[in-house]
C-alpha cells in the first residue's frame, strides 16, 4: 500500500482529489481532533476561567505597550469572542472594526453597535453600504458578487486600519477544526462556494496574527462566551455568510429587494425565536426568488416576488437536512410574510437535503 492510499488521498492523474477519499481523511483528522479534546477535557476541567486567563496573559506578553491590534467583527461569537480577549488584555489599544457592507439584515448594524458598547467595545464602524451596493449593480453571478464583496471589504479594511498608528496585528477567531481543515485537506468541496474571509489580509498589510481561538472548538468557544457575559442569542447565532443577503438574494441586488427580504428574513427570525426552534436548527432563513407570480388580494390581481424559506439540520454544513417545521408554525410564518412585506404574494418551502442542494441558494 502506498502512503497516500495510506493517508486516503488518492491523487487522480489531472490532480483532482477524489471525493470519498477526501472525505475519509477529514473524518480521520475530526476523530484525532474529538480525542485530543476529550483528552484535554478530562485533564482539566473546569477549565473556561482558567483558558482566559491564560490566553489573556499571553496576548499581554506577545502586544508590546506602543503596539495595537485590529480585528473585524461580523456580529457572531467567533470574532465579538476573539475582540473581548484581546480588549481584556490590552484594553482600547484594541481596534474592533466593524464595517456595513449594505448587505446585513434587518437593524443588523444598531444590534451589533449596541451589543459592543455593552460589552465595552469602542467600536470603529464604517457605512461603506453604499460603495458596495454600487459595486453589485448589475452583477447576476453568484460567484462575482462573492468576489465583489469579499475584495471590497478588504479594500475598505486596508484604508481604515491606515487610520490607526501603531497596528501591528490582527486578531482572528480562527477555531481549531479551522486549523486542521486548512492543512491539506482542502478538497474539491471547498470550491464550490469561494468563502471570502480576511484570508491574506496579514501578509498584505504586514500584520502579524492573533487567533486566541485556535486551539478550541465551537462548544469551547461557547463555553467562553458565557463566562464573559455575551447574550444567548449571540452564543447560539446561527451562521451568516460574508455575502450576507445578497446570496439570499437571487440575480441583481436592488435596494427594493433588499428591504423585501429583510422584512422576510426578520419575520422568519421572529417566529423562530418565539417558538424555540431558532435553537433547534443548523440555520433558518428567508431566500428572494427573481421570480414574480400572479396572486389575487381582494378584488385585484397581484404581480410579485416569491420568498422561499430555507430551514436546515446540520452538524458541520457539509450535510444537512430539511427541517420537518410544524405545519402552524409553517403556516404562520407565510401568513406573515404576504399581509406584512409589500412586494411578496407567495411563499414556498424548500424540501432539499444537502447533497445536492447547497444551504445557501447561491
Ligand atoms: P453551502 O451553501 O455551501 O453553505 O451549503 C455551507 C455553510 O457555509 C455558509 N456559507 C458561507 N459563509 N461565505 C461565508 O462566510 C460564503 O460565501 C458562504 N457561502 C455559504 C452557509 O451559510 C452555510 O452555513
Amino acid at each position: 500500500m502506498s502512503n497516500d492510499k495510506f493517508f486516503g488521498a488518492h491523487v487522480s492523474a489531472n490532480g483532482g482529489v477524489f471525493n470519498a477519499p477526501l472525505n475519509a481523511v477529514k473524518i480521520g483528522a475530526k476523530a484525532f481532533a474529538l480525542f485530543t479534546k476529550n483528552q484535554r477535557q478530562w485533564a482539566a476541567k473546569p477549565y473556561d476561567k482558567e483558558i482566559i486567563e491564560k490566553t489573556v496573559e499571553e496576548i499581554r506578553e506577545k502586544v508590546k505597550a506602543e503596539e495595537k491590534v485590529i480585528c473585524a467583527l461580523s456580529g457572531g461569537i467567533d470574532s465579538t469572542v476573539t475582540a473581548l480577549l484581546v480588549h481584556k488584555a490590552i484594553g482600547d489599544r484594541l481596534i474592533p472594526v466593524f464595517v456595513n457592507n449594505g448587505v446585513l439584515r434587518k437593524n443588523e448594524p444598531e444590534e451589533v453597535l449596541n451589543l459592543m458598547g455593552s460589552l465595552g467595545l469602542k467600536v470603529h464602524y464604517v457605512d461603506e453600504s453604499k460603495t458596495f451596493l454600487e459595486r453589485l449593480k448589475g452583477v447576476t453571478d453568484p460567484e462575482k458578487k462573492r468576489k465583489i464583496i469579499g475584495e471590497t471589504f478588504i479594500e475598505v479594511f486596508e484604508r481604515e486600519a491606515k487610520k490607526f498608528e501603531g497596528v501591528k496585528y490582527l486578531a482572528q477567531g480562527t477555531l481549531y477544526p479551522d486549523v486542521i481543515e486548512s492543512v491539506s485537506f482542502r478538497g474539491p468541496s471547498a470550491t464550490i462556494k469561494t468563502h471570502h474571509n480576511v484570508g491574506g489580509l496579514p501578509e498584505r498589510m504586514n500584520l502579524k496574527l492573533i487567533e486566541p481561538l485556535r486551539e478550541l472548538f465551537k462548544d469551547e468557544v461557547r463555553e467562553i462566551a458565557k463566562v464573559l457575559g455575551l447574550p444567548k442569542k449571540v452564543i447560539w447565532r446561527q451562521p451568516f455568510p460574508g455575502p450576507g443577503l445578497a446570496i439570499r438574494i437571487l440575480g441583481e441586488v436592488t435596494e427594493e429587494k433588499l428591504n423585501i427580504l429583510r422584512e422576510a428574513d426578520a419575520i422568519v427570525t421572529e417566529e423562530m425565536l418565539n417558538s424555540g426552534w431558532y435553537y433547534k436548527v443548523w440555520q433558518s432563513f428567508a431566500v428572494l426568488l427573481p421570480v414574480r407570480t400572479v396572486g389575487v388580494m381582494g378584488d385585484y390581481r397581484t404581480y410579485e416576488y416569491v420568498i422561499a424559506i430555507r430551514c436546515v439540520e446540520s452538524q458541520d454544513a457539509m450535510t444537512a437536512d430539511w427541517v420537518k417545521l410544524p405545519y402552524d408554525l409553517l403556516n404562520r410564518i407565510a401568513n406573515r410574510i404576504i399581509n406584512e412585506v409589500k412586494g411578496v404574494n407567495r411563499v414556498v418551502y424548500d424540501i432539499s437535503s444537502k447533497p445536492p442542494a447547497t444551504i445557501e441558494w447561491e
